[in-house]
C-alpha cells in the first residue's frame, strides 16, 4: 500500500474478467467461444499491464462458486485452462512474467495440476511482472485458510500476520480493481487484499477488453485521491 494523490501506475492491479457468456450469446455463439476469446483478451491485458509498469496482476479465472455451473461448462473451462497454461509458457518467459496460480488446487484434474506446476516452474525467473491467476479461489476461503494457518502455529491473529498468510502473499494490497461485464459486485474475490482498492467498473464484456480499455482505467486511477482514512489536506501535505 502506497500513499499518493495520483499520477501513479497501480503496483497491484486485480481484474474480474466477466462477460464471456453474454459476449457469446450476443453473437449466437456457444459460451465456450466467449471463454476462448476471453483467453485472448487476457493475453492483451498481460502484455499491456507489463508495458505500463504494473508489477503484480491478479486475475479471477474461476471462482469457488463457479463449480455450480453446468458440468459441461466446468469441464470446458478446465480443458481451456490446461491448454492455455501450456500455450503460454514461452510467451510468459519471453515477457519476463512469472505465473502463479492462487486458489484451492486440490479438486482440479491431474493434467491441469501438472500444467500448473510446469508453467509455474518454467516462468519462476520472470521479474518484470507477476501474474496471479485465481482459480477455484474465494476471498472467504483465503481468509479462513490464513487464520487457520496462524492458529495451527499458535500465532496471534493480527492483520499483519493474516496478510502474510494469504494466497497472494508476499504480494500486498490491491491498488486498482477492475470488473468488466457491467456487474457492480466483488463476487467473493480478493476480500482482504482489496480493502482499500480503487474500484473501476466497466460495461465492456471481457472478450472485447483491449489495451485501450486498460489505458482508460489507468487514466481514471491516476485521477483518484487515495486518502486511507485521512483528510484531503493531510494527503496533499497542506494540513496545518
Ligand atoms: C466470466 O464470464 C468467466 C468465468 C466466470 C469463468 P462469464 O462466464 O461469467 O460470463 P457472463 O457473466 O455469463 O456473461
Ligand atoms: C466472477 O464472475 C468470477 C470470475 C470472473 C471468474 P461470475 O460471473 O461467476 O460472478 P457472479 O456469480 O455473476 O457474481
Ligand atoms: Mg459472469
Amino acid at each position: 500500500m502506497s500513499l499518493h494523490t495520483g499520477s501513479d501506475i497501480p503496483h497491484h492491479l486485480a481484474v474480474i474478467m466477466d462477460g464471456n457468456g453474454r459476449w457469446a450469446k450476443a453473437r449466437h455463439l456457444p459460451r465456450a467461444e466467449g471463454h476462448r476469446q476471453g483467453v485472448q483478451a487476457l493475453h492483451r491485458l498481460v502484455e499491456r499491464a507489463a508495458e505500463r509498469g504494473v508489477k503484480v496482476l491478479t486475475v479471477f479465472a474461476f471462482s469457488s462458486e463457479n463449480w455450480r455451473r453446468p458440468a459441461a461448462e466446468v469441464n470446458m473451462l478446465m480443458r481451456l485452462f490446461a491448454v492455455a497454461l501450456r500455450d503460454w509458457r514461452t510467451r510468459l518467459i519471453d515477457a519476463g512474467v512469472s505465473l502463479r496460480i492462487v486458489g484451492e488446487l486440490e479438486p482440479f484434474p491431474e493434467d491441469v495440476k501438472t500444467a500448473i506446476a510446469q508453467t509455474e516452474r518454467a516462468t519462476a525467473a520472470g521479474t518484470r511482472m507477476r501474474l496471479n491467476v485465481a482459480a477455484n479461489y474465494g476471498g472467504r476461503w483465503d481468509m479462513c485458510r490464513a487464520a487457520s494457518a496462524l492458529a495451527a502455529e499458535g500465532l496471534p491473529i493480527t492483520p499483519e500476520a493474516i496478510a502474510q498468510k494469504l494466497a497472494t502473499a508476499p504480494d500486498g494490497d490491491v491498488d486498482l480493481l477492475i470488473r468488466t461485464g457491467g456487474e457492480q459486485r466483488i463476487s467473493n474475490f480478493l476480500l482482504w487484499q482489496a480493502a482499500y482498492a480503487e474500484i473501476y467498473f466497466s460495461d465492456c464484456l471481457w472478450p472485447d477488453f483491449s489495451a485501450a480499455h486498460l489505458d482508460e482505467a489507468l487514466a481514471w486511477y491516476e485521477g483518484r485521491e487515495r486518502r486511507f482514512g485521512m483528510t484531503s489536506e493531510q494527503v496533499r501535505g497542506t494540513a496545518g
